[in-house]
């Protein structure tokens, strides 16, 4: 099994949010994963310029780190997502990945993957964060298994146990994939994702002939 750690925190070792991130790793490799780390702020990725050649062909043409990345996410059965808040949000090194992520989300192509978001914020928003990533998880086709949000004015002893919270969040990941657990609501929404990209496509499927193909042979188109 296979688990890919993301980091989006410019701060490198001194990030807060590495901690807990690190934290989350040795309870998945505690589980029995198998984990790479990413410090996304460490690669080349560019704006999305939306010229929507990955709807056509499904590879994106601008040459930087994201094919890489995208890679590699796509042959992970699991994914840790770690930021802080930036302005009640993502960072934008960590938006920038995602806007590069349209064609996944039309394809759906995170289907049967599973998740888990982790941030740090100075005095709150790790809420908003949560929620954002969490249904940006959902909507590319992924199931999301939990989240830890840790608010570093709240102290270094809060933090500590947040920090058992993440080890226990990498564990529970493992198990959600081992166990190719179900959560009822998501499916839900999973199944509504597929009714409407499958409407896109199709209402646009000379411009999106890869998109078109794809979710063809997935069934999902008749
Ligand atoms: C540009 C910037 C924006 C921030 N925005 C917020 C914010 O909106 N809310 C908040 O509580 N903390 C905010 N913070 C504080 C960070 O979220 C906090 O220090 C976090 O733990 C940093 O994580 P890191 O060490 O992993 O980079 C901000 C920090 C920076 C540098």
């Amino acid at each position: 099994m296979k688990i890919l750690a993301i980091n989006a925190s410019p701060r490198g070792k001194n990030s807060n949010t590495l901690q807990l991130v690190e934290a989350a790793i040795a309870g998945a490799a505690d589980a029995g994963a198998q984990i790479e780390y990413l410090d996304i702020c460490r690669y080349d990725i560019r704006y999305c310029t939306g010229c929507g050649k990955c709807y056509q062909t499904g590879e994106c043409p601008i040459q930087d780190d994201y094919a890489d990345i995208l890679s590699k996410m796509q042959n992970a059965d699991g994914l840790i997502i770690g930021t802080p808040v930036y302005i009640n949000a993502v960072t934008a090194q960590l938006k920038t990945m995602l806007d590069r992520m349209a064609d996944i989300i039309h394809c759906q192509a995170f289907t049967r993957k599973y998740g888990i978001v982790i941030t740090t914020g100075g005095g709150g928003g790790t809420d908003d964060v949560i929620s954002y990533l969490g249904n940006t998880l959902q909507v590319l086709g992924a199931n999301m298994c939990g989240s830890v949000g840790a608010i570093m004015a709240e102290g270094p002893e809060k933090f500590e146990q947040q920090k058992n919270e993440a080890t226990k969040m990498g564990k529970i990941l493992v198990n959600a994939i081992t166990n190719q657990i179900e959560f009822p609501e998501q499916e839900e929404l999973h199944a509504q994702m597929r009714v409407r990209m499958s409407a896109l496509v199709s209402a646009n499927r000379e411009n999106m002939q890869h998109e078109y193909q794809y979710l063809k042979e997935k069934g999902w188109i008749e």
